[in-house]
């Protein structure tokens, strides 16, 4: 047991909150949150309005930079973010020295922690001509490696950015274009898409964004900041959860569809399984970005006429954990991750590539909020501990262990 008293002698009063469930880190004027009341908004915009509404490009901007872009800043941004879309060429000895099956995510991280060797320059973050260009640099080329790490999965030529084209018909070609032929993008497949990714571009304070943020404290560079998120974003408890949705619904047809027998699976607190995509730390109601997902998942499925049996199940756990006693209480809900995979794999997107999906979308916020807390000089992220090791010792020389 602890001893408390002993404790605050030896170290002071420190909170212990494990997992930060009640502790702010910062302030921030980015996104507000509301997980009683299901909302959310960037910049006090609803995220309903800017789903339904905006542009992802244009979401990009008003996370980024406060404000929403008039029609002349938006087209510049674009402008200029093309200027960056061109990937040193030795990058790529750095992509072939990855074996075909490493996983898109740990070669997105990689490769991103690497853009820092090609783009030395330490950002004076209060220049705002140089932040701006350290944007429209990060917004640019993250988007082509990102493409790339599955262009290196599946053995196929890199592609490069098509200056004809908006960001997210980009994301398409840069994915998709064979060598031969022209490539053009399927409207529904870009609107879905862009819909996603504004659903992702920013949730204040959550494990990847405090990773980048923690990270950017030591004044590490926004490439090596947002390496780190990336990794943080891999886990199955955070972005990694619509890949581990998908293989889960997988998993259950082919153990004959039984959503029941996963639903008692996952109340068994002697089984570690969790149903996959549902619950979330701040959202205790629900979360709004999944009731906008389900919607434009059931309008792409419907529109590209995909029928897909996996849907019936997503169907039938959402239906049953609505009125199950486990999953009332605990006010574990459908999260955006629970739909999100459902519409990557109707638009024909593989299964390990869905992380980084996630990551495309979180790619503004991530960039604010390192951004704002520079800017806001945060001091240097180091949380305090409670010490439960061992007293002090007397050293135990080799011959007497
Ligand atoms: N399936 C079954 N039980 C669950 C689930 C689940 N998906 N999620 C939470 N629980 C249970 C816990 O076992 C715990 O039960 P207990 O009170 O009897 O011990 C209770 O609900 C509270 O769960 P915590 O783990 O304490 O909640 P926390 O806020 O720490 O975790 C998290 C939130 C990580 C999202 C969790 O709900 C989870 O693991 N969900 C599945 C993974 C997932 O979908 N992640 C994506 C999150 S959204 C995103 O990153 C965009």
């Amino acid at each position: 047991a602890i001893d408390i008293e002993k404790l605050r002698a030896l170290t002071g009063a420190i909170t212990l909150d494990p997992g930060y469930k009640n502790s702010g880190s910062c302030k921030s004027d980015i996104t507000f949150l509301d997980g009683e009341e299901g909302i959310l908004r960037y910049r006090g915009y609803a995220i309903e309005d800017l789903a339904e509404q905006a542009a992802f490009l244009e979401v990009a901007y008003l996370v980024i930079f406060g404000e929403l872009p008039t029609k002349l800043q938006l087209e510049q941004f674009e402008t200029d973010i093309r200027k960056y879309t061109l990937v040193n060429e030795e990058m790529k000895n750095i992509i072939d020295g990855f074996p075909k099956t490493a996983h898109p995510m740990g070669v997105l991280s990689s490769l991103t922690s690497a853009l820092t060797a090609f783009n030395p320059k330490v950002v004076n973050v209060e220049n705002e001509k140089e932040m701006y260009e350290a944007v429209c640099k990060t917004m640019g080329k993250f988007l082509v490696i990102a493409t790339w790490t599955y262009r290196k999965m599946m053995g196929y030529p890199l592609n490069y950015y098509d200056n004809t084209q908006g960001y997210v018909e980009n994301f398409m070609q840069l994915m998709f274009k064979l060598p031969t032929g022209p490539y053009s993008a399927n409207k529904v497949v870009v609107d879905a898409l862009d819909k996603l990714f504004i659903l992702h571009a920013d949730h204040e304070q959550n494990c990847s964004t405090s990773t980048v943020r923690i990270v950017g404290s030591s004044h590490a560079g926004l490439f090596a900041s947002i390496s780190a998120g990336v990794s943080a974003l891999w886990g199955p408890l955070h972005g990694g959860a619509n890949q581990a949705v998908l293989e889960m619904l997988e998993d259950i047809q082919k153990d004959g569809g039984d959503a029941a027998k996963y639903m008692a699976k996952a109340k068994d607190k002697d089984d570690p399984f969790r149903l996959m995509g549902f619950g979330h730390r701040v959202y205790k109601n629900f979360d709004p970005r999944a009731r906008i997902i389900k919607k434009a998942a059931d309008e792409v499925l419907r529109t590209l006429g995909v029928d897909d049996p996996i849907l019936n199940i997503a169907k039938q756990l959402e239906e049953a954990a609505l009125v199950d006693d486990y999953f009332v209480s605990r006010k574990l809900y459908p999260n955006v991750d629970f739909y999100s995979g459902i519409i990557y794999r109707a638009l024909g997107i593989p299964t390990d590539m869905f992380t980084v999906m996630f990551a495309i979308g979180r790619l503004p916020g991530w960039i604010a909020q390192w951004k704002e807390m520079r800017i806001n000089k945060e001091p240097i992220g180091r949380p305090r501990q409670v010490y439960t090791g061992e007293p002090l010792r007397n050293f135990v020389p080799m011959d007497k262990r």
